[in-house]
């Protein structure tokens, strides 16, 4: 059948990848897609708006697509799923997303806060403020222990949490979001959490509304410097799996959180069939020692550059497991995981997440042995020439029995890209390895 990808990032590039290597995909269309999606066998990019909803019917229809994969969140909280439910012509194809109600897990984190409230999931707890309440806010604050979290309600590009140490700034901050718009209208409600101090990670869910599989945990590096330090990015690398979640911690996040989450999504009558990305802290509890999860943030899709290292240890035929998931019928069929650790690191403009330069020609990719490397901000100049063409360009992923050599193979890998101003953390998984000492 013939697919399409929404999406033009690494998560879309390693999705387009797998997908393409499925025998039941004839075509694979990416839109908009990326140099690298454009070289993966099968595959070609379009220029389609995601967003341009009556475009991407159009496409649908011409070009007799059965299936489309929604990459990033934009599309879905626009209502793309429930378009094409509505739609007459479109309403067989196999749409992997959440409807409009279901990507408000991301959509809103009050939401989503209530949500785990009426479904008992273990989160931290928080009170929700508006301009009018604000002065509730500030006593509330008072009321918890430094650090400060706030969070914007809406989608704020990943800038929307503030952690802050002082109450004086915190306070301030929670005018700024709330009164001066600091985040616009996704600010107009703000969460105030609980600081909950531990280990983060992300678990994955693939589900067709009622059942579901649990893909390979994996962690990701949000940070610009080593020793996660400074400005919050787009993702600098991502490890899979992570191997303090081991069975035991696993059947916690199952039981605590995966479990209620299907069964509130079915019970509260919202439509889900696509990935749930959970995003955890494992916070180590007093009286056991033992590491207890915790929910930090739902996303509707998957995440970047966690799919980077999620998707290669993947080893099912994805399209297979899509079409289950759109059946309804996900406990028919297995999981398939490479028991092999992954390994991504990103590589980024100089400047970035600041003020970088777009434009460099990028050399040495053809030189890669035995490693991927995913596209994330590149673009093909008029003669043909790799240029980049955002703030994370490439990021490269290996595969290894082991941890360490495949955060080697990368780094051995990485070293041979090259642009004007490349730049990545040398440090991706170091914290890992250094808890298994
Ligand atoms: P979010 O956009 O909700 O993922 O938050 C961004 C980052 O803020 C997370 O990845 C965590 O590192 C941090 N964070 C969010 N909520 C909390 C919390 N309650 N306690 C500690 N750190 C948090
Ligand atoms: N890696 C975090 C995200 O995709 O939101």
């Amino acid at each position: 059948m013939n697919i399409l990808l929404l999406g033009s990032g690494g998560r879309e590039h390693a999705m387009a990848v797998k997908i393409a290597s499925s025998d039941r995909c004839t075509r694979l269309f990416v839109a908009p897609g990326n140099p690298g999606t454009a070289l993966v066998p099968k595959c070609a990019n379009v220029g389609l708006d995601a967003l341009d909803f009556p475009s991407v019917k159009d496409f649908v229809l011409k070009n007799d697509v059965q299936m489309m994969v929604v990459g990033p969140e934009a599309p879905l909280v626009a209502g793309i799923t429930d378009f094409f439910a509505e739609t007459p012509g479109l309403k067989n194809v196999k749409v992997i997303g959440p409807n409009r109600a279901g990507a408000q897990l991301e959509g809103s984190k009050d939401y989503a806060k209530d949500f785990m409230a009426r479904h008992a999931i273990p989160t931290a707890g928080h009170r929700t403020f508006t301009a009018e309440t604000i002065e509730a806010g500030k006593r509330y604050l008072s009321s918890l222990r430094p650090p400060y979290v706030l969070k914007a309600d809406g989608l704020a590009a990943g800038k929307g949490v503030l952690i802050l140490d002082n109450l004086k700034q915190a306070c301030d901050e929670l005018s700024n979001m709330l009164v001066h718009g600091k985040f616009g209208d996704a600010s107009a409600k703000v969460i105030v959490e609980e600081f909950l101090s531990g280990v983060e990670l992300s678990v994955f869910v693939l589900t067709d509304g009622k059942h579901y599989h649990i893909l390979p945990s994996a962690k990701d590096y949000k940070r610009i410097g080593e020793g996660d330090t400074g400005l919050n990015t787009g993702g600098m690398g991502s490890v899979s799996p992570v191997h303090f979640a081991d069975a035991a911690f696993m059947q916690k996040v199952e039981e605590r959180i995966v479990q209620p989450t299907v069964k509130g999504l079915l019970h509260d009558g919202i439509r889900y069939k696509g990935f749930i990305f959970v995003g955890l802290m494992a916070v180590a509890n007093e009286q056991t020692g033992e590491l207890d999860p915790y929910v930090i943030e739902y996303n509707a899709r998957m995440g970047d550059p966690e799919t980077e290292s999620v998707f290669p240890r993947i080893k099912s035929d994805v399209v297979e497991l899509f079409e289950h998931v759109w059946q309804g019928n996900l406990q028919q069929i297995g999981l398939d995981v490479d028991t092999r650790s992954a390994a991504c690191v990103m590589l980024v403009a100089g400047g970035y997440p600041e003020k970088y330069e777009k434009g460099k020609v990028i050399g040495g990719i053809g030189d890669v042995e035995d490693s991927m490397v995913f596209h994330a901000g590149t673009t093909l100049s008029n003669d043909g020439r790799l240029l980049t063409n955002g703030g994370r360009v490439l990021c490269v992923t290996s595969l290894a029995q082991s941890m360490p050599v495949a955060l080697l193979k990368s780094y051995q890998e990485a070293d041979k890209i090259n642009w004007d101003g490349k730049y990545f953390r040398h440090d991706i998984g170091q914290d890992l390895l250094k808890m298994m000492i």
